[in-house]
């Protein structure tokens, strides 16, 4: 892929912290490639567009890898290329399905889970590490429990004679964009489409929890969205959540009384409380049991309202949930290592050659 510097990318880019502060709109040039994502950072990269097409990449995936010759024609697409799983923050889902992405695509993969293996403990910085990385490799995928440190990393990436994209996997509270993508994914498979005019009720701990807030910036993508926030007054959604809905129109509402909106619901995505961010305990002091979704709650809703999980999951959901039809949670995990697959090929310009 030629790596050409653009104009926008040596203005914009000059000073980490300016950049860094920066509005997201004047930073996502530098994150592109001829048209195409080249960093996958944040959700505000996903457009509209881009989501339909990494959607028909994904079905398309899924179908053609049924046969042996698809899956053999598929895993030579990226066979030239070598990526590197930087998971410095536990995961299972993340971590495994993009795994598994890369090697449906025939990628082939490096990984460091724990920095107590890599020479960080003998002092070496993340950011030398990384840079390390693209001695080796071509694509990077990381999660990073620093916010920001994921994008420093793509940034200082592009300013090297040898950069490599990047993917977040997940950083800090921040954001999570290939969660939003492949929940996202979910709900247009599960609504036969976008997801124009539905109501989507997003349950628990909002204001620690990055998927909540990356799928919240993907609704700017679609008309008539209304959302519902329920969470204990502790963990109400950030300000600068309610801040980009306003300003995109986008209605909503918050409470914290969940059988008030799980009637008109049209989705459902519970989430744990995150209490590894807590400074002192203060989960703890918090009641969470209402925002649970039980059994007895499924003649409530809607008989199309879909129920989703990010997962892991702990008391959020009655387990005897899971045989519903509308319990989307397991196919939601295997529809990121689609999704995932897909964004992939896209960064990578051999999507237009995965066909039926
Ligand atoms: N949903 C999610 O990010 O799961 P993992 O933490 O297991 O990757």
């Amino acid at each position: 892929m030629p790596m050409e510097r653009t104009k926008e990318m040596t203005s914009v880019g000059a000073d980490w912290d300016k950049f860094y502060t920066a509005e997201i709109s004047s930073k996502l040039p530098f994150f592109s490639r001829e048209g195409r994502l080249y960093d996958c950072l944040f959700a505000q990269q996903l457009t509209r567009e881009l989501l339909k097409q990494l959607f028909k990449t994904a079905d398309t995936l899924r179908a053609v890898t049924q046969k042996k010759a698809g899956a053999d024609f598929v895993s030579g697409l990226l066979s030239h290329k070598r990526g590197m799983l930087y998971f410095v923050q536990p995961s299972t889902r993340t971590f495994l399905s993009f795994l598994n992405a890369c090697h449906i695509l025939g990628v082939k993969t490096s990984e460091i889970r724990d920095t107590s293996t890599s020479s960080e403990v003998k002092g070496e910085t993340p950011e030398d590490t990384v840079r390390t990385f693209s001695s080796y490799v071509d694509l990077i995928i990381m999660r990073h429990p620093a916010p920001g440190f994921v994008e420093k990393a793509a940034w200082l990436m592009n300013r090297t004679g040898r950069p490599v994209p990047i993917i977040n996997g997940g950083s800090g509270k921040d954001q999570h964009p290939t969660q939003a993508l492949l929940d996202m994914y979910t709900l247009y498979r599960s609504f036969n489409g976008e997801p124009d005019g539905k109501k989507i009720v997003m349950v628990g701990d909002l204001k620690r929890g990055r998927t909540v807030r990356s799928l919240s910036y993907l609704m700017k993508n679609y008309k008539n969205v209304n959302l519902a926030f329920v969470s204990p007054k502790e963990f109400k959604m950030e300000p600068d959540i309610l801040e980009f809905l306003n300003k995109h129109s986008i209605p909503y509402t918050e409470t914290e009384d969940f059988s008030s909106v799980m009637r008109e619901a049209d989705a459902i995505y519970m989430t744990r409380i995150q209490d590894e961010h807590d400074k002192a305990g203060e989960s703890k002091k918090v009641d969470y049991s209402p925002y649970y979704f039980k059994k007895e709650h499924l003649k409530i809703i809607k008989k199309s309202c879909v129920i989703m999980h990010p997962l892991p999951r702990r008391h959020e959901i009655e387990p005897e949930v899971d045989t519903d039809p509308r319990a989307m949670y397991w196919r939601q995990e295997r529809n990121g290592m689609w999704a995932r697959a897909a964004l992939i090929s896209h960064i990578f310009g051999v999507d237009l050659k995965i066909k039926p």
